[in-house]
């Protein structure tokens, strides 16, 4: 289909059925460009909390889409491409974690908002890459931690609050894929870069990065820091918004060590939504996400916690 005629479209049915297109970073540039709101995990959920809209469109992942569900059980959420999942939620069964948990008795669990409302719904907190820190020094000196379903950010955590925790070996696909060996060829052909790396990276990556941080970190660290050439050791689709943000700046996407072609590393899940499908989801009103009315208010409330600490 005609871009402009999926533009015009997108835009006339939002009109017309008062809907809200929330879209996350590693969206593909179109849809950052027609969304209304472009944001990290955090901004997203807080978002969805408030929108007076009657339709959210969101533009993001499954978990995404599920956690703006559970905010809002009387607005309609929909997800342009149902299969849009995420290698941490798909890796952290309900079942698995169960018995994962039940190994822990006297654990608290404070899970990361990249796994489903089941896991959730098991969860004493959610927390995001850019609340993880703050989240886990909420919690007393003595309380044994669970931390799921990301290895990476569990381990880069108990580094940053120097506090023990019990992790869940999952990890994000786009993230563990940074070539280290190619990541300092590039920096020593740039020695003045600053590298910034996405916490959900493995340590050897972080260890090297001037800076860690969630996607609107590495947005705002990049924003305000004077250098001029950076190395973005996240997913692709945040250059889109930096290259508006910093157009004078050099970035350079760090690369993965599968990928010889391409010069970054996208994720398969995020890319999956297009324009088209956001316009067919928000003609049709589908795929609609359900969650009953048990597992919600489950769910509901480490992610209610989540924010009144954020
Ligand atoms: P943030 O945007 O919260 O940093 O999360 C990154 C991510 O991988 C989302 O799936
Ligand atoms: Fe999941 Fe990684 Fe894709 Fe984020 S980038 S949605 S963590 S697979």
């Amino acid at each position: 289909m005609n871009k402009n005629f999926l533009v015009q479209e997108i835009i006339r049915l939002k009109r017309e059925k008062n809907a809200v297109i929330l879209a996350h970073y590693y969206q593909d540039q179109d849809i950052q460009e027609i969304a209304d709101f472009i944001g990290d995990s955090l901004e997203l959920s807080k978002k969805a909390q408030t929108t007076d809209a009657s339709i959210i469109v969101f533009a993001g992942v499954h978990f995404m889409a599920e956690t703006a569900k559970i905010l809002n059980p009387d607005k309609k959420v929909l997800l342009p491409d149902w299969e849009a999942g995420c290698s941490l939620a798909d890796g952290c069964h309900p079942k698995d974690f169960k018995v994962f948990k039940n190994q822990h008795p006297d654990h608290i669990v404070i899970t990361y908002i990249n796994c489903s409302a089941e896991i959730k719904a098991m969860s004493d907190l959610v927390c995001t890459s850019a609340n993880a820190k703050k989240i886990i020094d909420s919690i007393p000196l003595d309380q044994k931690i669970i931390f799921a379903p990301d290895e990476n950010l569990g381990n880069y955590l108990q580094r940053e609050t120097k506090r023990e925790l019990v992790l869940w070996k999952g990890s994000c696909v786009v993230h563990e894929a940074f070539s280290l060996d190619k990541l300092i060829e590039i920096y020593n052909n740039n020695p003045s870069a600053k590298i910034a790396a996405h916490p959900e990276s493995e340590s050897h990556i972080l260890k090297v990065a001037h800076y860690i941080g969630s996607t609107s970190g590495i947005i705002n660290f990049i924003k305000t820091d004077p250098t001029n050439v950076f190395i973005v050791a996240t997913e692709a689709g945040i250059l889109h918004e930096l290259s508006k943000a910093v157009p004078d700046k050099m970035l350079i996407p760090a690369p993965s060590t599968e990928d010889n072609t391409c010069a970054c590393s996208e994720c398969a899940f995020m890319k999956m939504n297009t324009l088209e499908k956001l316009y067919l989801c928000l003609k049709n009103e589908s795929p609609e996400m359900t969650v009953s009315k048990e597992l919600r208010t489950k769910a509901l409330k480490p992610i209610k916690r989540m924010l009144e600490l954020s």
